[in-house]
């Protein structure tokens, strides 16, 4: 099949992350567990992908730490941040500076695979490692999702147009029902 956009030049890198900071995401740190040792990193590229089967995937950049810890360790759990969270975001990203310990920032335990969960996070999905596919600077990683756990009542952290945000500035979070669009 011939691809009709392989006849078109991209946008300019500059161009891309211009726009792409226009998509609102809510706010993860994706963590791992190897050699007795915890990694993890803040997110927003993360997707849902199917329920059934139960996977997920996140995109990592292949030059941080994570990425081959998470590679070596075969699972991973994603946290979804709560607003009250947003230090845990701020440290995972390294806004902290790379020498602190990122874990001292929140409490933490494990689900199923041994991988650091957040007490408190909106939710968490734990995770064994599937499909690595490569894109350039990027893994994009699918987890296959062995425990959840999540916390009610509260709203999520979001980002866009380069600012942490707050959910009830849009909609109010509370409801579901007849609104509840996913799946
Ligand atoms: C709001 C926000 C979203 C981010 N999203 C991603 C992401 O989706 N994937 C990624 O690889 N890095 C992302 N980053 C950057 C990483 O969090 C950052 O580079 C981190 O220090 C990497 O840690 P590591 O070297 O331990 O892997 C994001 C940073 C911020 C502030």
């Amino acid at each position: 099949m011939v691809r009709q956009s392989k006849a078109l030049p991209s946008v300019a890198a500059a161009e891309y992350v211009q726009a792409v900071s226009q998509h609102v995401s809510s706010v993860c740190v994706i963590t791992t567990e190897w050699d007795g040792e915890r990694f993890g990193l803040t997110a927003t590229a993360v997707s849902s992908v199917t329920a059934e089967p139960p996977r997920i995937l996140v995109c990592v950049n292949k030059n941080g730490i994570t990425h081959e810890k998470i590679l070596a360790a075969g699972r991973f759990c994603v946290n979804v941040l709560t607003e009250e969270q947003d230090m845990v975001a701020m440290v995972f990203a390294g806004m902290g500076g790379q020498e602190v310990d990122r874990f001292a920032t929140g409490r933490w335990t494990r689900l199923a695979t041994g991988a650091p969960a957040l007490e408190g996070a909106a939710a968490a999905f734990d995770c064994v490692l599937g499909e690595v596919v490569d894109q350039s600077s990027h893994s994009v990683l699918f987890g296959d999702v062995v425990a959840t756990r999540c916390t009610t009542g509260q709203d999520t952290l979001l980002y866009g147009a380069r600012r942490f945000r707050q959910l009830r500035k849009v909609f109010q979070a509370q409801g579901g029902g007849e609104n509840d669009y996913l799946f």
